[in-house]
């Protein structure tokens, strides 16, 4: 694959904290080795390590040439070889003292001409820690007419309360406009052609309102379990890992109003809109008839039996904790008020897919069909983000054969006709935050607003000391997320 020109990094140190940790070795240095194969890292970019593990640079450098799959690339191996190392306690100011001699040497060396990006690949606590450091030492400031900017991935805070004070010490030194929040849902590409695929075409947004949809599905489910991540999952849950963030954000791409223009800021501003449109559940009656939680348990086939969540490491064996969320939504604006919005989200669910779904509205009447339309599924037009990235239209058509009969036909679109392949989103991002294109990153008052939508849930939830309602591993989740649907007498696609 090659790059345009402006995309390319300008002169740069990208700094990366947490240099020796999972995050960095399993998706930043591979997503930088293919980045630098393209040709969008010149050499006035260097490349520095941050991290509490004692390192060289030539150690670091080996760790880079070591996480990358396959032939390394010639420009890698010399961003490898030229990599500094710092090494040191996040809140020890002796670390950012070693830190701004090593970027200058880096201006000197390999032109990078003071600017910088830090790329904060640590556990988030230490987020708001290293920015007030950085802050402190004068790292935060751009020089002259330079960028410095700081890059920060998800979950931003556990409610919208500590997002706040996450938010007041990212300030303290960053501007918003320094700040980089990464949904790396958003560099997906398929969630990058919901934009093209209604505003660069005519066809479809003539029904892309409650005239002509009957209700939105959206569906992020996985087949993994929590894994490794156990620890972690059990403080978080489904909730905050996956509906606060990428499915708010795939929500609102996909319903938003037109932007004004593709300018970052035109398209964050529709977002924000459409999620303060949404209705957040906020009594006890409203959030039991509109969201069900879920855990699973040991399930599957003979051949491959899975664990229940609480027998997996690192889980409470009394956890509550929810790996499966199911909501119905409500987005109160002229073009979708009266259309369900039903998201829902597992771990250890039968397939993994990601998709967005609008089921349109059954026609009037069908004379012709005496009872067709009952049989046939809704027509629909389906976004599949992943696997099998493309778009698929879902429609009734005429069986061949001497009897009028009507079957389910559909018109795909997949990404594999295209010759080019996508990039993977860690590229995408890596690579926007260094040029400086916001448009794929979060802001602040968005961070905002979902944690207003899901926090009444969760506070509802962990008041209620009702057991938690279970699911077999391999299943689509609890009877519960199926009543709530059948309830408005629809039904969840990929249900059985
Ligand atoms: C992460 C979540 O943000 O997204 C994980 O923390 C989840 O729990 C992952 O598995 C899913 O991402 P993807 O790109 O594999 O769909």
């Amino acid at each position: 694959m090659n790059v345009d020109a402006d995309r390319r990094s300008p002169p740069c140190a990208l700094v990366i904290f947490g240099a020796s940790g999972d995050l960095t070795a399993r998706k930043l240095l591979p997503a930088l080795e293919r980045l630098s194969g393209y040709g969008a890292l010149p050499p006035e970019v260097a490349l520095v390590g941050v991290a509490r593990t004692p390192m060289t640079d030539a150690e670091f450098g080996d760790l880079c040439r070591r996480n990358v799959p396959g032939p390394v690339e010639p420009r890698w191996k010399e961003l490898a070889a030229t990599a500094r190392y710092v090494h040191g306690g996040y809140d020890d100011p002796a670390t950012y003292q070693r830190l701004a001699e090593v970027m200058a040497e880096c201006d000197h060396r390999h032109g990078t001409a003071g600017n910088r990006v830090y790329y904060l690949a640590t556990p988030p606590r230490l987020f708001g820690p290293i920015a007030i450091s950085l802050g402190k030492a004068g790292l935060s400031t751009p020089a002259g007419d330079g960028f410095v900017r700081a890059v920060v991935e998800k979950p931003f805070g556990w409610d919208e309360a500590s997002a706040r004070g996450l938010y007041a010490e990212l300030s303290s030194a960053f501007s918003e406009e320094q700040i980089f929040r990464i949904d790396h849902y958003l560099a997906k590409e398929t969630v990058q052609n919901l934009l093209a695929l209604r505003f660069a075409n005519s066809i479809f947004e003539p029904i892309w309102n409650r005239t002509w949809v009957d209700n939105v599905q959206i569906t992020v489910a996985e087949t993994l379990g929590v894994g490794e991540r156990g620890g972690f999952y059990e403080t978080t849950g489904a909730m905050r890992d996956i509906v606060q963030n990428h499915v708010l954000q795939v929500l609102s791409l996909f319903l938003m109003e037109p932007p004004t223009s593709f300018h970052a800021e035109a398209i964050r501003d529709e977002k924000v809109k459409l999620l303060r449109a949404i209705q957040p559940l906020d009594d006890e009656a409203e959030i039991a008839a509109n969201a069900v939680r879920g855990q699973y348990t040991r399930g599957g086939t003979r051949d491959d039996l899975m664990r229940g969540y609480r027998d997996e490491p690192g889980v409470d064996p009394l956890s509550a904790t929810e790996t499966f969320v199911a909501m119905r939504l409500e987005v109160q604006n002229w073009r979708w008020t009266g259309v369900p919005v039903y998201v829902r989200t597992g771990k250890r669910l039968p397939a993994r897919v990601t998709e967005v779904a609008m089921e349109f509205r059954r026609p009037p009447q069908l004379p012709l069909f005496p009872g067709t339309a009952e049989r046939l599924d809704p027509d629909a037009l389906i976004v599949r983000v992943q696997p099998d990235e493309g778009l698929s239209l879902r429609f009734g058509a005429k069986v061949p054969g001497h009897a009028f009969r009507v079957q389910k036909a559909s018109m795909d679109f997949s990404y594999e006709s295209f010759e080019e392949q996508s990039p993977d989103a860690y590229e995408r991002v890596i690579l926007d935050a260094l040029i400086g294109d916001p448009t794929l990153f979060i802001r602040a008052d968005e961070v905002g607003r979902s944690w207003r939508i899901v926090d009444p849930v969760m506070q509802c939830w962990a008041a209620d000391d009702r057991p938690i309602p279970l699911y077999q591993a391999a299943t689509w989740g609890p009877p519960e997320a199926t009543a709530m649907i059948a309830r408005d007498g629809r039904s969840w696609r990929h249900s059985s």
